[in-house]
């Protein structure tokens, strides 16, 4: 399942994070891969101990939390500080699998990467190339969205990103632990939320059917959680 999340960010906090980037320093990107992703990677990132990444995190965390389609997608129970990346021409990310296991900074705990997200800060029409080129179930999928914008996948799928023509790519990406483990389960679970909302949108709340619909949402989570 891949979903869209629109505006995780407003104009505003987009143009707030790229000011703070513009001005930080870079780091070649392939500090945070395993051995196969860093053969396959050729970006910049920013440290992710540095004060800019925490900062800039943290706010990318306070609008998550007030995001519902974020929320309804990955089911987190716990979300990794976002990171940030930069491709200039070319440079690009070839396919790959993000590492199942993270520590979490400063926490001493380990986490299981179930869900990726990756959130754009750069205009479709500012760069050329750069499509996160997702494998997933339903096929192979080309994201490319407006600042603000954010695409949530599978920590599963083989994704790449095409390497950059013109311009230059920035966003910020991030990994989710989700409550459901499994990705067809958690995809029931979206699916269910889904309609839920859009019956609510024909009935009253206390219509007979979207309390038995609430009902079966919750008791199927309460089954599959693991918190
Ligand atoms: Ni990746």
């Amino acid at each position: 399942m891949l979903v869209h999340v629109r505006s995780v960010l407003t104009p505003e906090e987009v143009a707030h994070c790229r000011d703070r980037l513009e001005a930080s320093e870079w780091v070649d990107g392939r500090v945070t891969a395993g051995a196969q992703a860093a053969r396959a990677k050729n970006n910049l990132q920013i440290p992710e101990d540095s004060a800019v990444a925490r900062e800039l995190g943290d706010l990318i965390l306070r609008a998550l939390g007030r995001s519902g389609p974020f929320n309804a997608a990955a089911l987190p129970l716990r979300v990794l500080p976002p990171l940030f990346n930069r491709y200039d021409v070319g440079m690009g990310f070839k396919a790959h699998v993000d590492g199942a296991i993270r520590m979490v900074p400063g926490a001493g705990i380990r986490m299981r990467a179930d869900v990726s997200s990756t959130l754009f800060l750069t205009d479709p029409d500012d760069y050329e190339g750069g499509e996160l080129v997702i494998e997933d179930t339903f096929g192979t999928q080309s994201v490319k969205l407006p600042a603000g914008d954010m695409v949530v996948y599978p920590a599963t799928s083989l994704h790449r990103v095409e390497p950059i023509t013109r311009g230059s790519r920035w966003s910020a990406f991030f990994w989710s632990q989700s409550m459901i483990k499994d990705e067809g389960a958690r995809t029931l679970l979206y699916d269910l939320d889904r309609g839920i909302t859009g019956v609510r949108g024909k009935l009253s709340d206390d219509d007979p059917s979207v309390i038995a619909l609430t009902a079966s949402y919750h008791n199927l989570l309460r089954r599959w959680a693991e918190l």
